[in-house]
């Protein structure tokens, strides 16, 4: 594998996930893959999870690891080619991300979508950049329109915790009230529906998703409805995609948020959230304590996945 932007990146999920179950057994045993090869991880947005998940995978195979925060100690970084640069923007994309790439082996970007304008956002223009000037292999930490290393944690999650082969898996909107990306639902959309599983989506009207994520999955505007019967609810706030609203908050119901209640019509469901989650916005602390929330080895999981890309690239070097 070069670069891993997306689930077609990974080849067969069902390899893919032996693979993960292997690693995660002995997460040393390929140390010697990453000796003297380096991994500059560059965040242009916040992180808690993926900085030290995919940070510790790299330690586990061995290798060096830089960590660049753009927005705190670099020069601030002009996106747009063209533009007069009179502003505060001391620096281009396109000059630094050469000079970057002369520094590593292997790139992490993580740059969220701006919600500015949908067509950039939904083009990767910061990630397709970094794959085009680089010279190195490039994979997303999180970019504008998918969460790919936490989609996969997500499908390990669910392989070890499912008690069917085919479970029902429910990803419900909740309500947030900040404007949230669509990275993490569309990816975990288009991660599922590379499944067999029965997968739902439920929202308020207004928060339909891209189609090209959403494809063949079902589609409930009744959250209850949803709930019935479900093995697995993820729980996800978004912002509107549609136009007008693209990147707005259009609804705040409360009576959207994640509660005891409604995970009593589920078959006994598993409660999973990509975290930071808001409690009692996104889902009461009651659920979310509960012994069926599985938020915590979830995100243990990110090693694993972000361990099992790095691994394939490094072997691909
Ligand atoms: N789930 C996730 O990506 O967490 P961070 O934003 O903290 O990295």
């Amino acid at each position: 594998m070069r670069h891993f932007t997306n689930v077609k990146d990974l080849g067969n999920l069902k390899e893919a996930v032996k693979e993960a179950l292997e690693v995660k057994k002995n997460r040393f045993a390929y140390k010697h893959l990453g000796k003297d090869k380096t991994l500059l991880m560059l965040f242009f947005n916040s992180s808690l999870r993926t900085r030290l998940s995919t940070q510790k995978a790299a330690m586990n195979l061995g290798m060096n690891v830089i960590v660049l925060d753009v927005n705190q100690g670099a020069w601030k970084l002009e996106t747009e080619r063209g533009v007069v640069m009179d502003g505060d923007k001391s620096e281009h994309l396109l000059e630094a991300i050469p000079v970057m790439g002369n520094y590593c082996d292997i790139i992490g970007v993580r740059a969220f979508a701006k919600f500015e304008n949908k067509e950039d956002d939904y083009q990767e223009k910061i990630l397709s950049q970094f794959i085009q000037y680089s010279g190195r292999p490039v994979f997303s930490m999180e970019a504008a329109t998918r969460h790919p290393l936490q989609s996969f944690a997500d499908l390990i999650t669910i392989e070890e915790y499912k008690q069917k082969e085919r479970p029902k898996v429910v990803m419900s909107w909740a309500p947030h009230p900040r404007a949230l990306p669509q990275a993490v639902p569309n990816s975990f959309a288009e991660w599922m529906n590379e499944t067999d599983y029965e997968f739902v989506i439920t929202h308020p009207e207004g928060y339909e998703l891209a189609p090209q994520f959403t494809g063949n999955a079902r589609i409930e505007y009744d959250q209850r409805k949803a709930f019935e019967g479900a093995d697995f609810i993820y729980a996800k706030n978004w912002a509107a995609y549609a136009d007008p609203n693209y990147g707005k908050v259009i609804n705040t119901d409360r009576r959207w948020t994640v509660d005891a209640e409604k995970m009593a019509l589920t078959n006994n469901a598993y409660f999973m959230h990509c975290l930071p989650v808001r409690r009692n916005m996104i889902v009461t602390d009651e659920v979310i304590e509960s012994p069926r929330s599985i938020v915590i080895p979830e995100a243990a999981n990110r090693e694993i996945s972000a361990q099992v890309v790095l691994k394939r690239i490094l072997e691909n070097l």
